[in-house]
This record gives structure tokens, sequence and C-alpha cells, in this order.
């Protein structure tokens, strides 16, 4: 029997045909659109280019040597075979002992190994993204709400309200600062909510920062944990950018705070961690979340629940192995912040040239890129034209600052560490094309610059139409499927 288009609203849950996926976004329509037409530099050499995909690609060459070099910890291997099935029958959901101790082993190196974690409280998840549900779901109750600052990773409004009930009240941070958080728009927030009858039960930062690549200071992070600890709310601190840090700065993790910082008054309790391995070691698709919680009662909580989206354990034990090696993690973690400051700097050096300015920052995998000269007005409208005009025309899936809930117009994120140097350089030039044709326009005609061109493009610009999608992210299939067919 054939598909037939109908109405599933009364077939399936409230949930499940709501919109809580929170899909309905910029965000994910760039997806989209990249998916419809992908850049290949020899099949598609129009193609639109992603830079809207926080992925790091930058040091998988040196994880494809260790594991050539390491066949015994891939158990589908002569060398490994002997463990097969131990490992495979293995389903206990505290992990692999061997897993968690190589796990803590590297949150503390990757925090500069000024602090240590216990392999107790690490719990598993399916990927940062499991990690907040879970983390969520052990805080609050449906319609109780998090302080999140803005801008913040779009994923959020899936991640913590979808199947919880919970909300999410933005914190409002903008340029007149360069987007730091501070006390008064942390009070403002809560008293706001307050007003609004919403019982605030906790604050979500993101440290380094997930759209501004930026790292948050000792004094931010003191006003933070002061601010919880008077307000009796938790602290979620996702800080699953860690070892994207670059430049000088040490990148300081909460658990220094609570650690080092002993003049400050804090309830542990109210403390939570969530890590994953697919920024830092570039694995998204092994699915590594982790929740780190100094409350017994949430560790407790959260490995039962992990038996929903544990980590498979053949992917525990190669983790487990490779991440004990100490001189490869060193190798590693060095190299991978060589690549991406290197990466980094050509890309906003050109940016530069073409008059370009992005956020200063020091981690991340992505600019916060300013184009707010380029707008017709300073409004979320013309943020959300100039957009379209830059993938449909420029050609490049950049995603609007809206889409992280920046209120304030003409900000884009712009990811540069999931592609080769060739793909970076074609979309450099044809941002300097962009720019340059846009300034003679400017020039004949004062007021139309880019947007006639595509007066007619924007006319029809309703959403991209539903297409069937992965359970993780709105596009029908990985990036790396396609590129292997
Ligand atoms: C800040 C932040 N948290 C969580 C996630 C989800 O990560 P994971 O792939 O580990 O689920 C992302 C992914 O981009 C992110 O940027």
């Amino acid at each position: 029997m054939g598909l037939m288009a109908v109405d599933q609203t009364h077939l399936l849950s409230k949930m499940a045909t709501g919109d809580g996926h929170g899909e309905a976004s910029s965000y994910f329509d760039g997806w989209k659109a990249y998916d419809k037409n992908p850049f290949h530099p020899t099949q598609n050499p129009n193609g639109v280019i992603q830079m809207g995909l926080a992925e790091n690609q930058l040091t998988s060459d040196l994880v494809e040597d260790w594991i050539l070099n390491n066949p015994q910890a891939s158990i589908c291997t002569p060398e490994g075979i002997n463990d097969f099935r131990d490992i495979a029958n293995f389903q206990d959901y505290h992990g692999l002992p061997e897993f968690r101790n190589a796990v803590a082993k590297f949150m503390s190196r990757t925090r500069g190994n000024r602090v240590k974690f216990d392999p107790d409280r690490i719990v598993m998840s399916g990927g940062a993204t499991g990690a907040h549900e879970v983390t969520a779901f052990c805080l609050a109750d449906p319609g109780d709400a998090f302080l999140v600052p803005i801008p913040y990773y779009p994923g959020f409004d899936r991640d913590l309200r979808w199947r919880t009930g919970a909300q999410l009240v933005p914190v409002m941070c903008d340029s007149s600062n360069n987007f730091k958080l501070t006390r008064q728009a942390l009070e403002d927030a809560y008293e706001k909510a307050k007003r609004d009858n919403i019982r605030v039960k906790g604050l979500l930062i993101t440290n380094p920062s997930n759209p501004l690549g930026t790292i948050m200071d000792r004094n931010t992070l003191r006003t933070v944990v002061s601010f919880i600890n008077e307000k009796r709310i938790h602290l979620v601190c996702d800080e699953i950018y860690a070892a994207t840090v670059f430049g000088h700065q040490n990148f300081i993790s909460i658990a220094e705070i609570l650690e080092e910082d002993t003049d400050l008054e804090c309830d542990r309790n109210l403390v939570h961690i969530v890590y994953s391995l697919s920024k830092d070691m570039g694995f998204p698709g092994f699915r590594v979340g982790i929740i780190y919680s100094y409350n017994d009662a949430v560790v407790n909580c959260a490995r039962k629940m992990s038996s929903f989206g544990l980590v498979s354990t053949q992917t525990q034990y190669l983790l487990a192995s490779m991440l004990s090696d100490d001189e490869f993690v060193e190798r590693f973690l060095a190299e991978s912040a060589n690549r991406l400051a290197q990466r980094y700097r050509v890309f906003t050096g050109e940016l530069m040239n073409v008059g370009i300015k992005c956020l200063q920052s020091n981690a991340g995998l992505f600019v916060w890129m300013d184009l707010r000269h380029l707008l017709k007005t300073p409004t979320l409208e013309s943020e959300m034209e100039l957009w379209r005009v830059i993938i449909h025309e420029v050609k490049i899936n950049v995603s609007p600052g809206s889409s992280f809930h920046c209120t304030e117009p003409g900000w884009f994120r712009v990811c540069y560490a999931n592609m080769e140097d060739m793909a970076v350089q074609i979309a450099l030039q044809r941002i300097r094309t962009f720019v340059l044709q846009n300034k003679e326009v400017m020039v004949a005609n004062k007021k139309q610059c880019w947007q006639s061109s595509l007066r007619l493009s924007l006319r029809k610009s309703r959403r991209f139409e539903e297409i069937s999608m992965s359970p993780h992210s709105p596009i029908p299939q990985s990036p790396l499927v396609k590129a292997t067919i």
C-alpha cells in the first residue's frame, strides 16, 4: 500500500505531533538547503557549502593513524577478537569501569589537569543531547524553567524542553559588552520569570560558548556560582567545547571554581556538568555524552535513565583504550588546538580583508560574524532577508543570529572546522565576490543593493518543504553517507 498524506493529529500523541522538536528554525532550514544542493569540488562545484555544522574534522587523520596502530582496541579485528564476547555481552548501565576511568582522566586533561573528576560520578548518555535531556528530567518538572543566556545553541529548545515539558527563559546578552553575561541580566531574567509565574529551577550556561566561540572569565563564573547559590537553583554547565580552546587564554571549568575558589560559598549539590566527545575529539557519530553531577541523587537517577541512551560497549572499549594512551592524547590535543587556531586566523583574516569583522574569540569550531553593516534595516526581517541571499546566491549555509535567539540583528554563526582547506578558500572567494558586488551596486544605487536580484525568491520564501529526517538531524542522511555514495 502506498503512503497516504493523512492528518496524523489524532493518531499520534500530542507530543509527537507538536512542534517541541524545535526544527521550525532557520538553523535547520539551512541544513536542508545544503542537503538539497550539497557542494562537491568536482561533482557539484556550484552547490551550497555547509558552514552551519559545528563539526571538528581537522584532526581525523590522527585518530585514523591511532586506530591502525592499535588494532586490538577494535574488537572486530584478529587482534581484538578475544574480547569480542565479553564486550558484546556487557550491558551494565554503569558502563565499563575502564571507560569511565579513561573519560574522567580525559576530562581532567582537557582542563589542564588542574582538577580531578571522580569516575563514579560519570554517567553515560547518547551525546550531550541525551545528557541535557536526562539532566533536565532530573531537575525540573513540566512547566519549570531554566534560564539560558542568549545567544544559545538552537538544539537546547529540543533537548531540554521537548519530552520534559521544561521551559527556557532567555537571559539578555548583547554586543555592547561582547555578549558577556552579567549579574544584572541574570537578575532581570529571574525576576521576569517570577512575574510570569514561572518557577526557575536552574541556569544553563555553555562554556566555551556556542555560537560565540568565547570562554567565560573567572569573575563571570564566580558571579554565576554566587547567583545560583543565592537563589537555590541548579547550574548546568555545558562544557562540550572544552578542548577546542586555542591561544593564550586558558579555559576555566566550573569544576575549577568549585575546587579552587574556596572563599566562594556554593552548595555543590546544585552543580552539574554536561560533556561529550562530539566536539573535542570530533566523534559526534559515536554518541558519547557524559553527565557529571556533584549531586548523588542526580547521579543515581541519571544512571537509571541512561538505560535509554547507553553508549555501545564497542565504542566504550575502543575509547577506553584510546583515551588511556597519554602520549596520543597529549599530541592530539596540542595538534587540534594548533590546527583550530590556524583555521581561525586564516578565516577571520580573510574576512577582515573584505571589511567583515567577527567577535574576538578563542574557542569552538565557528566564528560569530558581524554583518550588521549589510542589513537593509536593523531588523530581524532584514537579517532573514540577508540570510536567504547568502544561502541562495552566495551558496553558503551560515546560521542567522535569530536562530540562536539573538535579539540584535545582523550576527551570523559560521563554522569552519568541518571542511578541507580548499572548501574554505572557495567559501571565502564567494564571500569576497558577494561583498565586492554589493559595494558596486551600493555605489550605483545607494538604496537597492543585493535585495533586488532576490525579490523573486524572497516572495516565495516560505519554509522549505518537510522532508524525511534522521532521528538526530533534520537532514535525510548524514553528509558522510552522502560523501560515500
Ligand atoms: C552547546 C552544545 N551542546 C550540545 C550539543 C549536542 O552535542 P552531541 O552531538 O554530543 O549530542 C551541541 C552540538 O552542536 C552543542 O553545540
